[in-house]
């Protein structure tokens, strides 16, 4: 699939029917995804069910990279340039990730828009968002 250039049309191609100006609007703008990802990666990095896949990862790029990728999932600008979902997370398949593990990551999310006060019908609709992807992060 998509070099990385590419990323963005393929995204539109794959999850556009889902895009949703208002949503990224709706959650408060670049301001509130950033703050929201910030606050994601601390739990995720807690949370001894799914840190193991972060050991050694530069975790600053990939917050950058998370946020670009996120702005864009929810229907802000596309700036996310790097690898496609599948990608980016097969060697991680090889490691042994699994639906467990997803559910664990969209548990962290949701806390996570939780503690800043997003309401639960925006949150089912980023859940939504990010539920689409398992099938390609998982590689299946
Ligand atoms: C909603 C689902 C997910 C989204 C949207 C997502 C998003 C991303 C993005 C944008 C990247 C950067 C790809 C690149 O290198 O260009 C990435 C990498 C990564 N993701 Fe995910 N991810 C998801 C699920 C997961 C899950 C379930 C795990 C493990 C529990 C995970 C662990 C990782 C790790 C460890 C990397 C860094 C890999 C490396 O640099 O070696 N992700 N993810």
């Amino acid at each position: 699939m998509a070099e990385k250039q590419n990323l963005a049309d393929w995204y539109d191609e794959k999850y556009g029917k889902m895009h949703n100006p208002p949503l990224f609007e709706q959650l408060g703008g670049s301001g509130a995804v950033d703050a929201a990802v910030d606050i994601f990666y601390r739990k995720v990095l807690n949370d001894k069910r799914i840190n193991h896949f972060f050991e050694g990862v530069d975790m600053d790029k990939q917050a950058a990279k998370q946020k670009a990728f996120l702005t864009m999932a929810f229907g802000g600008p596309h700036n996310y340039t790097g690898l496609d979902m599948r990608k980016g997370h097969a060697h991680l398949v090889t490691q042994g990730l699994n639906d467990s593990h997803f559910d664990a990551v969209m548990e962290n999310l949701a806390g996570t828009l939780k503690e800043l006060g997003v309401a639960d019908n925006l949150i089912g609709q980023v859940a939504a968002i990010a539920e689409s992807t398992r099938d390609d992060v998982l590689g299946r």
